[in-house]
């Protein structure tokens, strides 16, 4: 990432939860009724657009935009769905969002998050913007309170200023490391994923995803976006195949629980999504836990 930017990506897949929550309930995957107060012109215009149009054309229009993308969109709606889910369960103590982005769980999940310890972390200058549309966002919605952390993982150790900032090594950690791992180099990863390892008790987890077949690079549309994310100043750095992503899990000293690739991932919410057959984005959700 660009040291004063903040992240372009993180606003396009909030635009995508703005546009899955103008679909009909039945049709979507999530709901997030906040994404779109984080956004601003363009995207923000282009969100307006949309919801002026019939709910067949944004259902079709979201359709081919999946298509597109060989099912991106769908995958980014269900691993967030599927972290969701994940942190509603969860009965530990400390919750880490790194790399949070405009995610508005603190929000959606307030009830589950309530009896915890809540980090938010991110980025200095997409925190620095995530604090600025928060109150036009969330407009005076209740909030599960978190400390606010900025941190850029290639710089600094997040565990350092993590433990500073009050989080308790040892305790059950979720740690929620979502649309990131890409935007990294593999020597990062895999410190990120030690230092999770090092900080977290017994009953600790954490869910991230990996853009997993590096074969899928080759296609046109994969080319086109690989050029614009570069153009953005942020890259893929970091594309494993299915073995190496599990192998490099391990290496960090937590065990493999599930690496859900993206059609069975997306088929848990909406099977006739899944049954498009267009999955050929590489992504993939994995679940990874401490060893007992
Ligand atoms: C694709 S966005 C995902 C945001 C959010 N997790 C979501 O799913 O909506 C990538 C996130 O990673 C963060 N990020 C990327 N590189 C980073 C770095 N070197 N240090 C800290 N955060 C970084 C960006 O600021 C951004 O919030």
């Amino acid at each position: 990432m660009r040291e004063r930017q903040s992240s372009t990506t993180a606003e396009i897949v909030c635009s995508w939860r703005a546009l899955e929550a103008s679909l009909p309930a039945r049709h979507r995957i999530l709901h997030d009724p906040y994404a779109k107060g984080f956004l601003g012109g363009v995207r923000a215009r282009a969100v307006g657009a949309w919801e002026r149009m019939p709910s067949r054309a944004r259902l079709a229009a979201a359709g081919a935009l999946d298509r597109a993308l060989a099912g991106t969109y769908s995958f980014v709606m269900a691993r967030h769905r599927a972290i969701d889910d994940r942190l509603r369960a969860f009965e530990g103590q400390q919750v880490v969002l790194l790399g949070a982005g405009y995610d508005s769980r603190r929000a959606r999940l307030r009830d589950a998050l309530a009896d915890k310890r809540v980090f938010e972390v991110d980025h200095p200058a997409t925190a620095a913007s995530k604090a600025e549309r928060s109150p036009v966002a969330f407009a005076g919605a209740p909030l599960a309170a978190a400390e606010e952390v900025q941190v850029d993982f290639v710089r600094e150790s997040f565990a350092d200023v993590l433990r500073a900032r009050g989080l308790e090594p040892g305790l059950p950690t979720a740690w929620v490391w979502e649309g990131v791992s890409m935007y990294l180099p593999e020597a990062e990863v895999l410190s990120c994923l030690q230092r999770i390892a090092e900080l977290s008790g017994p009953g600790s987890w954490v869910m991230f995803d990996a853009l997993c077949d590096a074969g899928g690079l080759e296609g046109v549309t994969t080319r086109v976006a690989s050029a614009f994310l570069r153009f953005v100043g942020e890259p893929f750095l970091w594309t494993p195949s299915p073995a190496q992503l599990s192998e490099l899990v391990v290496r960090a000293g937590l065990d493999v629980y599930e690496q859900c690739p993206a059609a069975d991932l997306v088929g848990r919410y909406q099977p006739a999504r899944a049954r498009r057959g267009m999955f050929d984005c590489g992504m993939c959700l994995v679940e990874a836990r401490t060893r007992s």
